[in-house]
């Protein structure tokens, strides 16, 4: 369809027993449901991400950076899409650095595209991975999401893959509005001049 825009939702933890393709899962089918979106999940635990990087940086590399293999799903995710959902926990306030180096590993493909957040945690709901995730996505030339989704206390917030907070899937058309519309504006102005990075 030609008003569908590619979203990529990234699972961003590879902890074992993780909570994140939960979430994932649950996002997914709300952006289904929205019709506005041709959806792909793509889970870190999935894909090789190392921690070293090579010598220089894939801001002045371009498709000739050296990634592994095991990357390409990402990276090839990453360049198809118009808009991204992060779906995040938090670690120690912020992250976790599987992310962060699925993040490192990449430069172009996030720069003017629209990103939005669905975190989850203890009592801030992840409230801090995000913050620090805004600072960090500024920093390639993404724009970032107003209204994300946070799911504090999580264990006792979700039953049977689903939030129990009745008012969780109006949240979460509202940034999917957001997300369709940042997204072909986006979309619209990358096709019209290349972005000046
Ligand atoms: C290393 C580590 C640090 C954590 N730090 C925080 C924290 O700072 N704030 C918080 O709300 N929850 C924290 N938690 C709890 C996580 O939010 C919770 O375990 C969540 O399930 C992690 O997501 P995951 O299951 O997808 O890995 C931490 C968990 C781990 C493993």
């Amino acid at each position: 369809m030609e008003n569908t825009h590619k979203l990529v939702i990234i699972v961003g933890s590879v902890r074992e027993g993780r909570f994140g393709p939960v979430v994932a899962s649950w996002v997914a089918d709300q952006a289904r449901a929205h019709g506005g979106f041709d959806v792909e999940v793509v889970d870190l635990a999935d894909v090789e991400v190392p921690l070293a990087l090579p010598a220089v940086s894939p801001k002045f590399a371009g498709d000739d950076y050296p990634r592994p293999a095991g990357m390409e799903p990402l990276t090839s995710a990453l360049d198809g899409a118009d808009a991204f959902v992060i779906v995040t926990p938090e670690y120690n306030h912020s992250y976790p650095a599987s992310l962060k180096a699925a993040i490192d590993w990449h430069f172009t493909h996030w720069t003017a595209k629209p990103v939005a957040f669905v975190s989850y945690g203890g009592a801030a709901g992840g409230r801090h991975a995000v913050l620090h995730l805004e600072n960090v996505l500024t920093e390639l030339h993404a724009v970032t999401i107003r209204d994300g989704l946070a799911f504090p206390n999580y264990f006792t917030a979700w039953q049977d893959g689903q939030p129990l907070d009745p008012q969780a899937p109006g949240y979460a058309k509202t940034l999917l509005d957001q997300l369709t519309w940042w997204a072909g504006a986006l979309r619209s102005a990358r096709e019209a001049a290349p972005y000046p990075a």
